[in-house]
């Protein structure tokens, strides 16, 4: 009996320790003030081929679901409770179907949703999709007027919409979301809006309507960290595109501008949005985390990626954002595919207006079709922007 205690306590300290080893806790972190470099794996070597690079996604995203997001649940089957009949919404010439589904996931099917899907013409053909999760803002037929919606359907695109908060309330209730998904993990609001992405696109990737190789993904504000969240964890998204997304979205934690949310305010304001160990990088121990969310942006390389913004949204942090892109982007470059990544900004402020969507689908036209655009995708409208970083690229890895 008493080697049989001595042999668990041996195997709890050895689990510990390899834990331990695994990631670091907070007081074995070293501060990086600058943008970390995405390229320093675990071991202090650097990333020198496609190989290593693959590794270090891996680590990567370990260290998000560690120290910001919390970890995902395990995948949960779809299955369809009802399809609506269809509504036709014409405007001229122009048509578009409205088909509203009925879904549930999760643990005993707990997780019911709906999905509005607004698909092109006759509804015949494969299409493009592009999924937004704000319904619990307003529904995009009020954001954008049925018109405004159906003029961007009418590109090609199928538009769908879901409330992301039926995964997990917007509300500090940790506990119910654990019964809603998984009890064991620790995880926050913004992690399980993500994975109402993912599940979504389990449904999406049932129907004939969907050219699979071309599902998108968008969202505002919060929704938009959200959607960058979801796409980089799941490479069945081909295009990653958050609005208005600013800090935990496409916006870095450090290098925030003035009048720009800083981790403080945004783990103090929303902290069930994250795990519980993101609170350990308040004041000056934000900058111990090994890692920015320039990061998060590179794990959708060699997918797409176009983050849209307001010059006006100063709470975003519009500038900060510009330096995050230009360090994620490094590794667009490092990949050979620097033409898939693109940044918008609109002189507007905090919002999700047509012409951020037009923006998207320009940039969907490109990536997807190879179109040219009229906009530059590349442009930054900051002068003298200091670089956030001062490590650089290995050689390209492809
Ligand atoms: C708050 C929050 C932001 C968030 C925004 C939103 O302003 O501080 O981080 O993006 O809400 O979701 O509208």
């Amino acid at each position: 009996m008493k080697k049989q205690i001595l042999w668990m306590v041996a195997i709890f300290f050895f689990l510990n320790v390899s834990g331990q080893n695994k990631l670091n806790w907070i007081n074995e972190l070293p501060y990086i003030t600058d943008i970390p470099d995405p390229f320093l794996m675990n071991n202090g070597s650097r990333v020198s081929n496609l190989s290593d690079w693959m590794k270090r996604r891996d680590e990567l995203k370990e260290k998000f679901q560690f120290y910001e997001y919390g970890h995902f649940a395990p995948t949960s089957p779809v299955s369809v409770v009802s399809v609506s009949p269809d509504t036709i919404i014409e405007y001229g010439k122009d048509r578009m179907i409205r088909r509203v589904v009925q879904l549930k996931t999760g643990t005993e099917g707990r997780i019911s949703f709906t999905l509005n899907l607004f698909i092109p013409g006759k509804g015949q053909g494969s299409f493009p999709v592009i999924i937004d999760g704000d319904l619990c803002f307003e529904s995009l037929q009020k954001r954008l007027t049925a018109e405004g919606l159906l003029s961007l359907v009418k590109r090609g695109y199928i538009i769908a919409e879901f409330d992301r908060t039926k995964f997990a309330p917007d509300e500090n209730t940790r506990v119910k979301e654990g019964n809603q998904l998984n009890q064991n993990f620790d995880f926050g609001a913004i992690l399980n809006w993500a994975w109402g992405f993912h599940r979504t696109v389990d449904y999406l990737l049932t129907l004939n309507i969907i050219d699979k190789t071309k599902i998108g993904v968008t969202g505002w504000s919060r929704g938009g960290k959200t959607a960058l969240l979801a796409g980089a964890f799941d490479d069945r998204i081909a295009l990653v595109a958050p609005n208005c997304s600013g800090t935990c979205g496409s916006g870095p934690l450090r290098f925030v501008d003035t009048g720009g949310e800083t981790i403080d305010d945004i783990a103090t304001v929303f902290p069930y949005w994250f795990c519980s160990n993101f609170q350990n990088f308040l004041g000056i121990n934000r900058d111990k985390l090994p890692m920015d969310q320039h990061s998060l942006i590179a794990l959708v390389a060699p997918r797409a990626y176009l983050s849209t913004n307001g010059l006006k949204d100063t709470w975003a942090n519009p500038r900060g954002t510009a330096q995050a892109h230009l360090a994620a982007r490094e590794v667009f470059v490092a990949l050979g595919v620097q033409d898939k990544m693109g940044i918008f900004y609109a002189n507007t402020g905090h919002d999700h207006n047509i012409d951020k969507w037009i923006a998207l689908l320009d940039f969907a036209d490109k990536v997807f079709y190879g179109k040219t655009p009229s906009y530059d995708y590349d442009s930054i409208p900051f002068v003298g922007l200091n670089k956030a970083y001062s490590w650089s690229a290995p050689k390209k890895l492809f």
